[in-house]
């Protein structure tokens, strides 16, 4: 393999997998929401593929409803015992720079890069506009608004790599015991930052981390928030937003992050994908039949009939959409006006591109009915655009190749995994896409480093 540029991989780990419906699947566990030995297996399978980290997101709201955020393990305790477990895979534990206190977070951090030698990153998320009220959970604490949350969020970030990086030597250890000095003396600097929401002294009561830099993933989708990645992060964590599309944000996330000065191969963009695949496209398409058929026939026809608001009880999710959807009703001004009807109520939570939100659910729509989809498929369309996330159903030679394909026309640096449930997907990406991506030449066949920056090429 040359040393050029080469594909990372990032492993989501929760308590279920990442499908609201797979679940149900009988091969599926489900007890790794109580369970820690599932997600360390997780990490296990991992490192045992060579993946460049296992991620996991941040949920403060009380969603006991929603499958994949009912319970939410603490990032810090979840990546400090994943890292006893392993040697060489890293970690992003997230961390809500709306809700948390960057001097925590610091220690937190600065205690799991020592413990893992070397091996943590950062995720930072902004959202306080999330479902489930995370408000409710911290009355009394001072919460900035969903226009100040970036202002915040550029405080915390400062604060937060100035603890870490700024705030001590790392030939702190003197050791004199002759002449009685421990630790040398001018070895610890005040960061003194006095911000608009954080006043903190510092210096940290917790040693610098291993690594020169602790590699940072930001979030997020708008101008705002690449500002804040390009001043500080590593990672960009984005939707996917399809192959030409995609191609087209990316350079131009490339060329802002070059015209602020810093070398864009050390600025990666990794989208998140769920995928079901198997030996062959058949089996994927119908293990992924399988998991869905209940979504198939209860959930889809009732979300139409919401969107539309039209009663189609009783259509089956097979049937051609342009037959059954009521299509004089799909303007833009008629979405809007449903707005409270679902589709447009749900869009408002993630925008896209600027776009007003009932506008671009017009313009999928209006494109992807033309192309004669079934209920079921333009269903998963939207969703797709709604959540930012694709889901790749096939056989392992093509999903080597549609990575390969995005990787190679710039699309993304990377891919991270979100397995739709415990614990098949996962072993069956690392036994046979990554030696399928090692064999051309795309993948790493052994960890380069013991730090996580220097593995994802960013030191
Ligand atoms: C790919 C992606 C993943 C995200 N993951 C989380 C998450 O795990 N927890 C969370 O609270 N917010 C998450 N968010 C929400 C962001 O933190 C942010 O609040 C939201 O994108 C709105 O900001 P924006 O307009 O700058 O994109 C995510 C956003 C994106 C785009």
């Amino acid at each position: 393999m040359s040393s050029a540029r080469r594909l990372r991989i990032g492993l989501a780990a929760y308590g279920t997998g990442w499908d609201l419906e797979a679940w149900r699947l009988p091969g599926a566990t489900n007890s790794g929401l109580l369970d820690p030995s599932v997600i360390v297996d997780v990490a296990r399978i991992a490192e045992r593929g060579k993946l460049d980290y296992v991620f996991s997101g941040s949920a403060l709201a009380t969603e006991p409803n929603r499958l994949n955020r009912v319970f939410r393990w603490d990032n810090s305790v979840y990546a400090g015992t994943l890292a006893a477990v392993t040697e060489h895979v890293g970690f992003f534990p997230s961390y809500n720079t709306s809700f948390e206190h960057p001097y925590f977070v610091a220690r937190q951090i600065a205690t799991a890069d020592r413990f893992s030698a070397g091996r943590i990153g950062v995720n930072l998320v902004y959202g306080i506009d999330r479902e489930g009220g995370p408000a409710g959970n911290f009355g009394g604490w001072p919460l900035p608004g969903e226009q100040s949350k970036y202002d915040r969020a550029d405080e915390f970030t400062e604060v937060l790599f100035r603890l870490l990086h700024d705030s001590w030597d790392h030939d702190l250890l003197l050791d004199d015991r002759d002449g009685g000095t421990l630790i040398r003396p001018d070895s610890w600097h005040p960061i003194d930052f006095v911000g608009k929401h954080f006043q903190v002294r510092g210096p940290l009561n917790a040693p610098p981390p291993v690594q020169r830099k602790v590699p940072l993933i930001h979030v997020g989708e708008s101008a705002r928030s690449l500002e804040l990645g390009i001043r500080h992060a590593e990672v960009r964590f984005s939707p996917y937003y399809g192959f030409e599309e995609g191609k087209r944000r990316y350079q131009q996330v490339k060329q802002q992050v070059a015209e602020a000065g810093r070398d864009p191969d050390k600025f990666l963009i990794i989208p998140g994908i769920t995928f079901f695949v198997a030996g062959t496209k058949r089996e994927a398409r119908e293990k992924f039949n399988e998991a869905h058929r209940v979504q198939t026939e209860e959930v889809i026809p009732a979300y139409f009939s919401k969107v539309f608001g039209v009663d189609l009880a009783g259509v089956r999710a097979s049937s051609r959409a342009a037959d059954v959807l009521p299509l004089e009703r799909l303007s833009g001004d008629a979405l809007k006006t449903n707005r409270s009807g679902g589709l447009a109520r749900e869009a408002s939570t993630v925008k896209r591109g600027g776009l007003d939100d009932a506008h671009w659910l017009h313009d999928l729509l209006a494109k992807r009915l033309g192309e004669d989809l079934t209920l079921a498929e333009l269903y998963h369309a939207v969703q797709s655009h709604l959540h930012g996330e694709q889901i790749f159903v096939g056989d392992t030679a093509g999903f080597a190749d549609w990575l390969e394909a995005n990787f190679v026309e710039r699309v993304f640096d990377g891919i991270q995994l979100f397995p739709p449930y415990h614990r098949g997907p996962a072993d069956f990406f690392v036994d046979n896409v990554v030696p399928e991506l090692q064999r051309r030449g795309l993948f790493r066949r052994e960890y380069e480093s013991r730090l996580l920056a220097e593995n994802l090429g960013i030191a």
